[in-house]
């Protein structure tokens, strides 16, 4: 499997794959890789010749530095595991911070048409442009055809679309199902610091989500939200951030429903020091 730490280097290699008309998927990542990113890795080896993976975790996009120096970094494991995927078929591209930044890490500021002072963007500072930044970065060194997110983190995902689009990038950007494990926990880089009475507590978001939505056909978005409320207010481990039930599109809160639009109900939560975000389809 290549292994690439340079831009200049995938770069020369995707323009050569692209000479050879061969079709390019990037699965952007920020490592310590599980089966959700497995599962994004293997729609884009059906959708294309050759996938680049990139393993990179953004300093930018951090608004809590102990996040950051605590996020796991398994460059290793993750190529060992990218390899059970595919060794010819998969390049993995893991630069350095300066290889991005050019010894200036800071991000580009990005108007997303207010889709980025919603949900995360009010509870992590500058989040999306780091995440703009970053993304817009990849599809620049890359080129892909096509780029596959999860739909663990919708707004990210929408975010991007909407980067694509006012930037007239070139790429279809594709979002995939969320990932869970059977207890129905959404995979995440993070769990893996979960102790383990965190982790035996954390299928509670899940529970409550999908409860939620059986709520939501009959009862209105205030009255669900105020029984998730109560019901994180009685749990001793788990501390609700913010449970939102809000347009698919717009991201905005929901204040009337309209059986003409479609909604998400969206969770952020910590477990101990961890932050754990999920989300489900309602309609
Ligand atoms: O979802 C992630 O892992 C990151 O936000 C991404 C898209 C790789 C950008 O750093």
């Amino acid at each position: 499997m290549k292994v690439f730490s340079q831009k200049m280097q995938i770069s020369i290699e995707v323009d050569e794959l692209k000479a050879k008309h061969l079709t390019v998927g990037l699965v952007p990542t920020m490592g310590a890789l599980h089966q959700g990113h497995l599962a994004l890795v293997k729609k884009a080896l059906k959708e294309n010749d050759k996938v680049v993976v990139s393993i990179f975790v953004n300093p930018t996009q951090f608004d809590n530095k102990d996040d950051l120096i605590k996020y796991p970094r398994t460059l290793d494991d993750d190529v060992e595991l990218l390899k059970t995927v595919s060794k010819d078929n998969v390049l993995v591209y893991a630069p350095t911070v300066d290889d991005i930044y050019n010894g200036n890490t800071v991000s580009q500021k990005f108007d997303f048409d207010g889709l980025e002072f919603e949900m995360e963007g009010k509870f992590r500072n500058g989040h999306f442009d780091g995440v703009g930044t970053i993304v817009k970065r990849f599809f620049e060194i890359v080129k892909p055809h096509r780029a596959y997110f999860g739909e663990k983190d919708f707004q990210q995902l929408t975010i991007i679309k909407k980067l694509v689009e006012k930037h007239s990038i070139p790429v279809k950007v594709i979002g995939c199902p969320i990932h869970r494990e059977a207890n129905g926990l959404a995979m995440s880089s993070r769990n893996t610091r979960l102790k383990p009475e965190y982790k035996k507590a954390a299928p509670f978001i899940y529970k409550t989500l999908t409860t939620a939505k059986e709520k939501f056909g009959t009862k209105s978005a205030n009255k669900v939200s105020e029984w998730v409320e109560k019901e994180f207010a009685k749990h001793n481990l788990l501390k609700l951030e913010y449970f939102i039930i809000a347009d698919t599109k717009t991201l905005k809160p929901v204040t009337r429903k309209s059986n003409k639009k479609t909604y998400r109900a969206f969770i952020a939560v910590y477990a101990d020091d961890i932050r754990l975000i999920d989300n489900i389809a309602l309609n």
